[in-house]
This record gives C-alpha cells, sequence and structure tokens, in this order.
C-alpha cells in the first residue's frame, strides 16, 4: 500500500482546492446540519484543546472554536494551501486568537497534543488509514477521544450519486480519485473498526445518520453548483464541448426539478459518526 499521499496534496492544492474554496459557503450551509448531531451535548467542552483533521476552508474549525471558547484551542490541519488560506482569512475576520492553521499531512505530521481530534469529512483520503488513525491517536492526550464524520456508502449518498449518473449519456464522468473510492473511502462500517482497532483506539463506535442536504434554493441554482462547483460532474464539465454541457445543463435541470419543493432542491444524504478514545 502506498504510504505518501502525493496525489492528494496535488488534488486538493489544484483545480479541486480552487473550487472548494469557490464552493465553501455553499458547501458548509450543505453540511452543517449533518454533521451538528456529533457536536452537540458536551462532547466539545469550553476549555478543550481539539485537532480538525482535513479542515479545508475552516467550516468546522470556527464552529469548534466557538464552542471551546477563549481559554480553549482548535488546530486546523490540511494539506491544501488555497482552502487554508481561507480558512485563515475566517478566523482572522472574527477576530478569534484561540484557533490556528497547520498546513501538513496529518497522516505523517508532527501534531500538536489535544484532548479531541475532530474531523467533518477530512479523514478519507489516507493513503495508509491505519497509519493515518495511528498518528492522530498519538496527537490525544490520556483519555482524549476521536469524533468524526465520514460519507457513508455512494448508495445512500444520491446527492453525489445522481448528477454523474444524469449526465453519463452526454459527458464522459471519471473518478476524482485512483482508488475510484474518493470521498466513499471510509463507508464501511466494519472496515472503519477494524483501521481504528489496529491504530489503537479504545471504545471504537460508528453510527449511520440519515439526512438531507441542500443542494439549491431552486432547480437552475442546483444545476450551477453541480456543473460550476464541487464534485465529478464539475471536474468532466470543465473540458467538456460546449454542446455537451448544455445538454448536461438540460438534464441535470429536468433532474432538480423533480427534487425542488419549498425548501430549496433536497437529496439524501448519509454520513457515519465515527467515534472512539486513545
Ligand atoms: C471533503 S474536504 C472537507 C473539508 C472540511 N473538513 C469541510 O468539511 O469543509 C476534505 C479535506 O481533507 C483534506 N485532506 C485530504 N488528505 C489530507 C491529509 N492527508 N492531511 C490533511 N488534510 C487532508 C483536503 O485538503 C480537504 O480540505
Amino acid at each position: 500500500m502506498a504510504t505518501t499521499n502525493d496525489f492528494e496534496i496535488e488534488y486538493w492544492n489544484g483545480v479541486a482546492g480552487a473550487r472548494w474554496v469557490r464552493a465553501q459557503k455553499r458547501f458548509d450551509e450543505m453540511v452543517q446540519p449533518l454533521v451538528r448531531p456529533l457536536l452537540t451535548g458536551d462532547a466539545v467542552r469550553p476549555g478543550m484543546r481539539v485537532l480538525d483533521v482535513g479542515c479545508g476552508c475552516g467550516g468546522s474549525t470556527l464552529d469548534l472554536a466557538d464552542l471551546v471558547g477563549p481559554s480553549g484551542s482548535v488546530t486546523g490541519i490540511d494539506v491544501s494551501r488555497p482552502m487554508l488560506r481561507r480558512a485563515r482569512a475566517r478566523a482572522r475576520e472574527r477576530g478569534l486568537d484561540n484557533v490556528r492553521f497547520l498546513e501538513a499531512d496529518a497522516q505523517t505530521a508532527a501534531l500538536p497534543e489535544v484532548d479531541l481530534v475532530f474531523s467533518r469529512l477530512g479523514v478519507m483520503f489516507f493513503s495508509d488509514p491505519v497509519a493515518g488513525f495511528s498518528n492522530l491517536r498519538r496527537a490525544l492526550l490520556p483519555g482524549g477521544g476521536l469524533l468524526a464524520a465520514v460519507w457513508a456508502e455512494a448508495s445512500h449518498n444520491p446527492w453525489m450519486t445522481d448528477p454523474p449518473a444524469v449526465v453519463a449519456d452526454v459527458m464522459d464522468v471519471a473518478p476524482t480519485h485512483p482508488d475510484g473510492k474518493g470521498p466513499f473511502a471510509l463507508s464501511d462500517p466494519d472496515e472503519i473498526l477494524q483501521v481504528l482497532e489496529a491504530a489503537g483506539f479504545a471504545e471504537r463506535r460508528v453510527e449511520e445518520h440519515r439526512g438531507m442536504v441542500r443542494v439549491g434554493h431552486d432547480a437552475s441554482d442546483a444545476t450551477d453548483f453541480s456543473l460550476r462547483g464541487i464534485g465529478r460532474v464539475s471536474a468532466a464539465a470543465q473540458d467538456a464541448s460546449p454542446s455537451a454541457l448544455a445538454a448536461a445543463e438540460v438534464a441535470l435541470h429536468e433532474h432538480y426539478t423533480r427534487l425542488a419543493g419549498d425548501s430549496g432542491v433536497l437529496a439524501d444524504a448519509t454520513v457515519l459518526y465515527v467515534r472512539a478514545h486513545a
């Protein structure tokens, strides 16, 4: 198995990183409700030191900073320079001084000691998951915990899998990642539990959480997000001919019109909540 994350580092620093920065506000609004239950209760308390893994543009890092308060601290770690630039700017805008960001590979970097390792959809991309999670466990102080959300299997996430199927006749949509799994690389609960065990975690739990994401405020907005936001269709759209693009636009608009309602375009989405202790 490969032990470096060269592909991911290039991917998240290239066109994908730029697209994610553009889509930051939309993605935050989409996934915040899906992940919020993970942060409720006393899982994240004032004064805690937290590491936010694969923090991207910092949406969850800022949420965590609010929860730990001025006596706590949050370190966001990510490999994507453009996304971290956005994250740092957002923390500055809010005047937060309990947040810092680290540009590094969480699988191999020397990590700060923390009470909690958190991740919102940022731990699925390790080339060697056991090495990655072992590194995260080593960052935990005695009694510390891991709290992460990962995407559940593709068939439970039509918000991601429907658009490529809808445009398949008119556009060549390739997988974004060489293993073909990408965001679904940790979508098997049994495999997650095995990885956590091999990485030395105790009290391992995986819980499915089904919800919905709001892909757009109407069919046109959702179509625009699919074609010019993030995901496999937007990657394919970049190199598509004008006629293919026009046909894809029609097909996606029809698809999203069927999903549109009073609250916008809603699509099923499922995540797994992963909890463990050092
Ligand atoms: C799906 S995005 C999620 C970003 C963010 N957590 C959010 O919810 O908006 C995955 C993030 O993981 C980061 N990532 C991928 N592999 C990584 C690694 N080995 N170390 C640190 N970050 C990584 C990517 O750069 C990207 O920002």
